[in-house]
């Protein structure tokens, strides 16, 4: 599949402590441990033995390294997979058909990155936000049971400000989408470098209404970011919101979302809970939405405010895209 090409989170790096974790990605289950130096790994979650989830074993440290022990026969695999040990014959050296398989993985803006794709191809594409403030917080995960573009597309979406996020995001006196250019990025994906929106709450920090400066960058098929400055507001930190969507199942999602902000001040939890209050008022209606597949090929009716949507579609069709869209 063409979506294979790209990386894609699996789990905050704060989720991964020292006990195997099952995580998913386009239907195939993976279990993520890590070893004695707290180096990360990524395994298909299906012992080669006898199809027991590696998930259910345990990290041992042997001589020195640590193993992911099975639970069922208790083999043991390397950091590459490579089986290491079989307890029922002690003396026997296991072979490159024992091992399980191993999957690339990183670590990068708080999360645990994992692709299908072939090294050096994948290797160009983890998703790259560009200069943004340093303080970074992450927020999620959500299981979010409609398909990855439909996500990706509402958080490109500006017009259902009024409405979801009245009082917030948007608000009714402020319900017209100004005109505004699609650019295309060298790697083909749209962006908006200019946008204005009112918001009546535009951070946890607002305290009343303002003019904000908007740029939307799509990043890869499943990520996008937004950087938001508010105009006329002395002081104002300069934040940016990076949407990162990983589809487990074509009609099934996980989202979290990276805040990257110049405020020092305001805690971790009050970020985290402004951008928490913004998304439950987006679930629902993602999980309205039919089909959840998002249509390529027609079906909706689209008006000239939904521009950067249909760049984003046009998008998907030309990167080959046929995860979760129809
Ligand atoms: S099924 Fe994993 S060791 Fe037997
Ligand atoms: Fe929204």
């Amino acid at each position: 599949m063409n979506e294979h090409r790209w990386w894609y989170p699996v789990a905050a790096a704060a989720e991964l402590g020292a006990s195997p974790l099952p995580v998913a990605l386009f239907g195939e289950a993976l279990v993520l441990w890590r070893d004695e130096t707290g180096a990360p790994h990524a395994f298909t979650d299906r012992c080669p033995h006898r199809g027991t989830r590696l998930s259910l074993g345990t990290v041992r440290v042997v001589g020195g390294a640590a193993q992911l022990e099975c639970r069922y026969h208790g083999w043991r695999f390397d950091g590459g997979g490579r089986c290491a040990g079989i307890p029922a014959l002690p003396e026997f050296r296991p072979a490159d058909s024992h091992a399980v398989r191993s999957h690339p993985l990183r670590e990068a803006h708080g999360l645990l990155w994992t692709t299908f794709g072939p090294g050096a191809d994948a290797a160009a594409a983890l998703p790259d936000p560009g200069p943004v403030p340093g303080r970074a917080v992450v927020c999620g995960p959500y299981d979010v049971a409609t398909s990855a573009p439909r996500v990706v597309e509402n958080f490109l979406d500006t017009s259902h400000f009024a409405f979801v996020h009245e009082g917030g995001l948007g608000d009714r006196g402020h319900t017209g989408v100004p005109p505004y250019d699609v650019v295309i990025d060298a790697a083909g994906a749209p962006g908006v470098p200019h946008y204005r929106a009112w918001q009546p709450r535009a951070s946890a920090q607002a305290a009343g209404g303002t003019w904000v400066d908007y740029r939307y960058q799509l990043l890869s098929p499943c990520s996008a970011l937004l950087l938001k400055q508010a105009s006329g507001v002395d002081a104002a930190p300069q934040e940016a919101y990076v949407l990162w969507v990983a589809p487990l199942e074509p009609e099934h999602s996980r989202v979290w979302f990276t805040l990257f902000t110049s405020d020092t001040a305001t805690p971790d939890a009050t970020l985290r809970a402004f951008q928490h209050a913004v998304f439950i008022q987006d679930q629902p209606v993602l999980e309205s939405q039919q089909p959840r597949r998002l249509p390529l090929s027609g079906g909706e009716a689209h008006s000239a405010a939904d521009r950067l949507s249909a760049a984003y579609r046009r998008y998907l069709q030309e990167q080959g895209i046929t995860y979760g869209v129809c």
